[in-house]
């Protein structure tokens, strides 16, 4: 079942999510109208707060970028109840866009490597390092999870610039081809 992806200014994503625990209702349903919702939107990775539920889940599949990059083939990976133990190495400048503020692209500057622990669908725990794209990926939804978004941690002067573009959003007033619920209609 495709989802509403929650637009910008919605409060859900602004929570800071909770942890579940095996018996979440209906979690393995969930689980895959996430992928469902995220291929349909052609995303790389989705927060459950993207779909108004204030709970730490976040899948990512990579494999789109297999084609150009063999390295991502079979990262199709779930993500529950995740903490980021550290980060390390390089700031790194890179653009991000989200599924959630469409039509935005911003750099965002991060550390280059991550180590997470968290446990996947099964409820296998993992304890994991990973670097580059792969971290950057897991740091943009992990944001979610705590409430933030990347225009959070991008320059004042860029803020400034996408400002009008965000209140349009807020109303609404958004060009998309993937099923989103905006804060309020379209007037
Ligand atoms: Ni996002």
């Amino acid at each position: 079942m495709i989802l509403p992806i929650y637009l910008y200014g919605q409060p859900a994503l602004r929570k800071v999510a909770h942890d579940i625990n095996k018996d979440y209702p209906n979690l393995k349903e969930l689980i895959q109208n996430m992928f469902e919702t995220m291929y349909k939107a052609e995303g790389i990775g989705l927060a459950a707060p993207q779909v108004g539920l204030d709970i730490r889940l976040f899948v990512i599949d990579l494999e789109p970028l297999a084609e150009d990059d063999p390295k991502y083939q079979g990262f199709k990976k779930v993500f529950i109840n995740a903490r980021i133990l550290e980060e390390t190495g390089e700031e790194v400048s890179l653009q991000e866009g989200c599924l959630s503020i469409p039509g935005i692209n911003e750099n965002v500057t991060r550390k280059e490597t991550i180590r997470i622990k968290y446990v996947d669908e099964n409820f296998v725990e993992h304890d994991e390092v990973y670097s580059d794209f792969f971290a950057r990926c897991i740091q943009h939804e992990y944001d979610h999870i705590e409430g933030k978004l990347f225009i959070d941690k991008i320059s004042g002067i860029r803020k400034q610039l996408i400002k009008s573009k965000l209140n349009n959003m807020i109303k609404g007033r958004v060009n998309c081809f993937y099923k989103v619920k905006a804060v309020q209609n379209k007037p």
